[in-house]
């Protein structure tokens, strides 16, 4: 069932021929079919198939190896949206924040994305209330670097105090004594960059994260940041529709860093519209967040969404985007409208 995305499928050539596109079509509509009938227990939950391969939804998606050495299935899940309003304080459907997480992992999700700053504190609690004792294998991505003093307000703290305490409470939190993916959520624009990402530096020197990550950085920043500390992901805001980070994608790709888009469903907003992405779901039988995630996964080999959601039933429709293939002139009519 799965095929390779990437360079692979971007080299497919210009025009698929109209069989081709067929039995796409007819393939996606049986993937899909658990989804759109509310069938969603069709999704495959066992990792290994029977020649023992792992059929679940989201390692379809295919693997990336963050780091070199860290593999993760390339669709993952972002954990900001279980949190109340305004990313503040606790959700109001907890018990429902929960089934989000662990059926997640039940599609084969193994990458989580949250910073401590959700809630604040109130995503990396949920993760570890919900899921720890964690699954071999699962990697959770969390990020320093932004104060909530509210809701909706993010203030950028670089200090290396104040990141070294937020270090320690995610560690606290998460029940981790390492973070596999610890990321700079903001450059602080009054505390000189080398003390920021040299505080990193040391937390990785002193066995307290395992790889460093950047968000909303430029290719400058990333550039300057690898002359003190190897960089193997940038988080920047980036999906079918908003696509301003093409040179920071591209300078991933070409770098082998893992690039992972924030708002890659433009915060949901995208799917309301009239335009390609729904236009394309139309034909594939598929939703707007469906074509919006197989666009993402097509466009780069580095490329990890992670969509967030409060609701299972979003998570299985997201997740199950990883079963669908875009044909060239689909992906190329999202783009050329971006
Ligand atoms: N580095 C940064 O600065 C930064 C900034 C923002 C976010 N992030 C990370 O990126 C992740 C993704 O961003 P995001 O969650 O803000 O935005 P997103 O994934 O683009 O969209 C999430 C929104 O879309 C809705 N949604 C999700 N699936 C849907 C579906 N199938 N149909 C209709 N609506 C759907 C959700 O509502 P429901 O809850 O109702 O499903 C939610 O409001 C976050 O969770 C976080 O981990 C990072």
């Amino acid at each position: 069932m799965a095929r390779r995305r990437g360079r692979e499928s971007r080299n497919h050539g210009c025009v698929a021929s109209a069989q081709r596109r067929a039995a796409l079509v007819e393939r996606n509509l049986q993937c899909l079919a658990g989804v759109h009938r509310n069938m969603t227990p069709a999704l495959r939950t066992q990792p290994a198939g029977d020649a023992g391969v792992d059929v679940r939804p989201a390692a379809t998606s295919g693997t990336f190896l963050l780091g070199g050495d860290l593999p993760v299935h390339r669709l993952g899940f972002g954990a900001m949206r279980l949190t109340g309003n305004g990313i503040w304080r606790e959700p109001n459907d907890i018990p429902e924040a929960i089934a989000v997480l662990r059926r997640a992992l039940e599609l084969g999700v193994n990458l989580i994305d949250t910073a401590d700053s959700y809630g604040p504190e109130v995503s990396e609690r949920l993760i570890a209330e919900a899921l720890y004792p964690y699954p071999a294998g699962l990697v959770i991505a969390t990020k320093a670097g932004l104060e909530r003093p509210g809701p909706d307000q993010w203030r950028p703290n670089g200090r290396p105090e104040h990141l070294r305490a937020a270090c320690e409470g995610s560690l606290r939190r998460l029940k981790l004594e390492r973070i596999d993916l610890y990321q700079l959520h903001r450059i602080d624009p009054e505390v000189p960059f080398a003390d920021q990402i040299g505080t990193f530096k040391r937390l990785r020197e002193e066995g307290k994260i395992r790889h460093i990550g950047l968000s909303e950085v430029s290719v400058a920043d990333i550039e300057r940041a690898r002359k003190i500390v190897p960089i193997v992901s940038v988080q920047n805001r980036y999906s079918p529709t908003d696509r301003q980070h093409e040179k920071v994608l591209d300078h991933c790709e070409r770098e082998h860093m893992a690039f992972l888009p924030w708002y890659p469903l433009g915060a949901g907003a995208a799917l309301r519209r009239r335009g390609p992405l729904a236009k394309v779901a139309a034909r594939l039988s598929a939703t707007p967040a469906q074509v919006a995630l197989a666009w993402l996964l097509r466009r780069s080999p580095v490329m990890l969404p992670i969509p967030g959601t409060s609701r299972v039933e979003h998570l299985e429709e997201n997740v199950a985007a990883a079963l669908l293939e875009l044909s060239t002139r689909d992906f190329e009519e999202i783009a050329r409208a971006s």
